[in-house]
């Protein structure tokens, strides 16, 4: 039997609520397009030339009728800039305490990792029924990560975080593609999302031996010597990072920033940009020496040295 599905499937939490506002919109355009149309057509067989219908009573003023086609178009107009405005907000900030997946894009492929160490090449495993985060950036040009079962996309840039999150609710397998064209291979880009049972899915976190990020992490920061200024102690030259994540940062030039994943990030590859108060710019950039995931990994670690987990980043 052939089917021809109009719409992927639904399956997170906000796909219904995108496909209503979709469809609400094809159906205001549709009434107005029809109210036009046979308007136009009426009217201009009526009254094409040589037809005898009476140009009579033709109305040159109504006060009325403009108040009404001003009013209710811009109260239409305004019910979708709030309806989409909150459907919008919901899907872009992400509830707290949603679990965290690191994504890198590159010509041509998705890699991915779990907190818990586990990576995974263009296929995405994730519980169902759990909010989850990913935090996404770019080794080379712009990628797009879309899902469209799930209703979801996010550009994903070189040299800056963005991020997105969803809550899948049927277990299955689902597309993965780059909605950006990103050079010769960009429609081999795809993949999958993976939506497994949360046992399922702790099953096979627990099959893949690997180290946790923060471990990872841990091991660069000891490897790249940053421990030697950034310990607490007599021979400290860079601020403590203990407790830093989420907190604000007061900067020399007077302003404060919140130490959120991209401040780290920048922090890193960029030190100069933002010093922290009563510091000076002694840090080298660690640019070209590190990989995107071991910066993702320094990030983790530096998250687990306590402050709050994930509560304000940039969107
Ligand atoms: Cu990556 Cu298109």
């Amino acid at each position: 039997m052939w089917s021809f599905p109009l719409l992927p499937d639904r399956a997170s939490t906000v796909a219904t609520q995108v496909d209503m506002l979709y469809f609400f919109l094809v159906a205001v355009s549709l009434f107005f397009s029809l109210v036009i149309i046979v308007g136009l057509v009426y009217s201009a067989v009526r009254y094409r030339k040589d037809s005898k219908a009476s140009r009579e009573g033709a109305v040159h003023e109504h006060l009325g009728l403009e108040l009404a086609w001003s009013i209710i178009p811009l109260g239409i107009a305004m019910g979708i800039f709030v309806w989409s405005s909150v459907l919008y907000l919901g899907m872009h900030v992400a509830p707290s305490g949603a679990m965290e997946i690191y994504v890198v894009g590159k010509q041509w492929m998705w890699k991915i990792q779990h907190p818990q160490g586990n990576r995974e090449i263009n296929e995405l495993h994730v519980p169902v029924g759990k909010p989850v985060k990913l935090i996404m950036t770019s080794q080379d040009v712009i990628h797009s990560f879309y899902i469209p079962a799930f209703r979801i996309k996010q550009d994903v840039l070189p040299g800056r975080y963005s991020t997105q999150w969803f809550q899948a609710t049927t277990p299955g397998v689902y597309h993965l593609f780059c909605a950006e064209y990103c050079g010769t291979s960009h429609s081999g880009m795809i993949g999958k999302v993976i939506v497994l049972d949360q046992p399922e899915y702790e099953a096979w976190l627990a099959g893949g031996s690997s180290t946790a990020m923060s471990s990872s992490g841990a091991e660069l920061f000891k490897q790249f010597g940053c421990q030697t200024c950034h310990k607490s102690g007599s021979s400290q030259r860079g601020p403590s990072l203990d407790g830093l994540f989420g907190k604000q940062v007061a900067l020399i030039n007077g302003e404060k920033v919140v130490a959120d994943q991209e401040y780290l990030r920048e922090s890193i590859l960029n030190p100069a940009a933002k010093i922290t108060q009563g510091y000076l710019p002694f840090m080298p950039t660690y640019r070209n020496q590190l990989s995107h995931e071991q910066i993702n990994q320094l990030v983790e670690y530096v998250k687990g040295l306590g402050g709050q987990t994930s509560a304000s980043e940039h969107p």
